[in-house]
């Protein structure tokens, strides 16, 4: 697979196989996020992979497929910078890191979804972290059971202009 067939193949994974992600797999993909570009190249993001079930189905338990998954990964970061551009340098740090992630998962034949509708306070509670950190995004992470239909998207060209 190429890049592009990659990111064509890429779709949000609600219903997972049952069985674990083989620790090496879970490695690549994690070291995937952490070759991503962050601003000032301060890599100052961090991701938690958890794999305990009963952490797992606390962390979103208004989506209950989140409990289903056998990993859920947590992207955090402990204070922020405001960039010139008015924009957080850590979230962007932490979004563009998980992309990372979840295109390196498709490789290895996982799956997941980005999840944004969460408490991140009972998630940084749940995973032990200062009161200072913050949980930036959730993305569960498993082998995809069964055909997902594909969302529809806008034409491409609907996203971009060229001037
Ligand atoms: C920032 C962000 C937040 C999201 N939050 C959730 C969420 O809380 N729950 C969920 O089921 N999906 C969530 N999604 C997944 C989107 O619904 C999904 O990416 C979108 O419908 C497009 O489908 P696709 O990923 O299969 O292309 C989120 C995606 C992004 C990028």
């Amino acid at each position: 697979m190429n890049i592009y067939e990659l990111i064509e193949k890429r779709q949000s994974i609600r219903k997972y196989e049952q069985r674990p992600i083989e620790r090496e797999k879970l490695e690549r993909v994690l070291r995937a996020g952490a070759m991503a570009p962050t601003a000032r190249n301060e890599q100052a993001h961090r991701i938690t992979a958890v794999t305990d079930p009963e952490v797992i189905a606390k962390l979103a338990p208004e989506m209950p497929f989140v409990a289903t998954a056998p990993c859920v990964l947590a992207v955090s970061f402990d204070g922020d910078r405001t960039m010139r551009c008015g924009q957080s340098a850590r979230t962007i740090d932490s979004s563009i890191s998980l992309a990372y992630v979840s295109l390196a998962a498709v490789e290895e034949g996982l799956g997941g979804c980005w999840l944004g509708s969460f408490d991140a306070e009972n998630a940084r509670v749940l995973l032990g972290l200062p009161e200072t950190a913050t949980v930036a995004a959730l993305y569960t992470l498993g082998y995809p059971e069964g055909d997902t239909p594909r969302r529809i998207k806008k034409p491409a060209e609907a996203l971009y202009k060229i001037r």
